[in-house]
């Protein structure tokens, strides 16, 4: 397992780089929710390290806003702007991020520090 650093570097709603993925916590005001995807957006490559996490708990692309459920690496809003208007594109990623979802680690909380188990 590689060190991630300490959890209280990852208070609710954050995101930042780790190696090859985005790691974040998308948790509740109960509980803490800590996740790992691919860095890179299905869409056009935007490092999803520099993203946001929705109040639904969605890691959103900081181009193009796509949202991400980070469970499933699966795209389950397209790119907006003038990408949106583009028929059927939204469809066309989403459906792409179902046969490659974004790649997936599990984050484990040891004491009071985080680690990627890939
Ligand atoms: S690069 Fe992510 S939505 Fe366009």
């Amino acid at each position: 397992m590689k060190l991630v650093g300490p959890a209280r570097s990852f208070p609710r709603r954050t995101v930042k780089g780790v190696d090859g993925y985005a790691v974040g916590n998308n948790g509740s005001a109960e509980q803490d929710h800590y996740f790992a995807v691919g860095r890179r957006c299905r869409h056009l490559g935007a490092d999803l390290a520099n993203g946001a996490i929705a109040k639904d708990g969605c890691l959103v692309c900081p181009w193009h806003g796509a949202k991400y459920d980070v469970s499933s690496g699966r795209m389950v809003r397209g790119p907006q702007g003038v990408f949106a208007k583009i028929p059927g594109l939204g469809a066309l990623f989403k459906g792409i991020s179902a046969v490659v979802p974004l790649g997936r680690a599990k984050v484990v909380k040891q004491g009071d520090d985080l680690y990627l188990d890939r």
